[in-house]
């Protein structure tokens, strides 16, 4: 049986330069879906899957985060004062307990895979979650969840994967299959953001995975790779012919938050699947559609 996974990193310590001028000063991780961070969302998903410790991996200027993760007693006070009860709730539930967040600085943006190295110290012998706020996933089951009780059957390591149309997969890493077991498949190759039409498959990683303590050793003799930085995904791949590697096809929707356009689109979808905004922006969206309509 695997060992349990109870702490995940949060890689946090890139620069967001997509959403610039606002990053100059927000942190991307900050900025709101209707009325919560992206890192909330990526909190209670991970909370939902068992994790007691998250580590966050930031960097200059992402001040902003840690005080996001602070109890507010003045707001508190101030709310039970007015009797706004219902705020007060919501407020609370973002409560983490005293020694549930560490905080690392990634000192040089040198990649994801190096962010990652980054919180070694914190993980002994064991295995941990990795989750990239910025892929927000809206599912029955939290992805992370699907993903640790598959992992409980597989162990090795375990990426989220997800169907891409074949001119996208050079965004991404891909995987290269050895065996399609359905929701999961095993992996033989993953290549990060493959030139295009040399994909592998059209099975693209996204930002969610289980792994091993292994990692860290290989993080430690990576060079640069894609882009000059130190590749998550190379770290992993060397792991094919070690303990594994698996991909795991979640169930759900993923919006990539770390794009505007996906940002804007998931945006309308949780606005869309709240109760008191539904109708009003239902009616805003086909008022707008069918006045852009009659203007072409
Ligand atoms: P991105 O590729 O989205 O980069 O990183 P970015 O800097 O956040 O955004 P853009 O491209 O400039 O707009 C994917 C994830 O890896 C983290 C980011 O914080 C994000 O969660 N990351 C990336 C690090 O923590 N450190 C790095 O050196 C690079």
């Amino acid at each position: 049986m695997s060992k349990k996974v109870t702490k995940a990193i949060f890689p946090v310590a890139g620069m967001g330069t997509r959403f610039l001028p606002a990053t100059k000063s927000v942190p991307k991780e900050i900025m709101t879906l209707v009325d919560r961070p992206l890192v909330q969302y990526a909190i209670d998903e991970a909370r939902a899957a068992g994790i007691k410790e998250f580590i966050f991996v930031t960097s200059r200027g992402k001040g902003a985060l840690e005080d996001y993760f602070d109890h507010a007693p003045q707001l508190e006070a101030e709310l039970r004062r007015k009797g706004k009860d219902k705020l007060l709730e919501i407020l609370q539930s973002t409560d983490m307990d005293s020694g549930e967040v560490a905080y690392m600085r990634q000192h040089r943006a040198l990649g994801l895979g190096h962010a990652v190295w980054c919180a070694r110290r914190l993980i002994h012998d064991e295995p941990f979650a990795v989750i990239l706020p910025d892929d927000v996933i809206a599912a029955e089951k939290p992805c992370l969840q699907q993903m640790v009780e598959a992992y409980e059957e597989t162990g090795g390591n375990m990426v989220a994967a997800m169907e891409v149309p074949p001119e996208k997969a050079s965004a991404y890493g891909v995987l290269d299959v050895r065996e399609d077991m359905g929701s999961m498949v095993s992996v033989k190759g993953m290549v990060e953001k493959p030139a295009a039409g040399t994909a592998p498959s059209n099975l693209a990683v996204i930002g969610r995975y289980i792994l091993s303590s292994n990692i860290f050793n290989n993080l430690n003799s990576l060079e640069e790779g894609a882009g000059g930085e130190i590749q998550l995904t190379d770290a992993i791949a060397k792991e094919i012919d070690g303990e594994g590697v698996y991909g795991y096809r979640f169930r759900g929707q993923r919006y990539d938050c770390g794009s505007k356009a996906g940002f804007l689109q998931a945006t309308v979808a949780f606005g869309l699947e709240r109760e008191e905004l539904r109708d009003d922006l239902e009616g805003f969206l086909q008022e707008i559609m069918a006045s852009r309509k009659a203007a072409e």
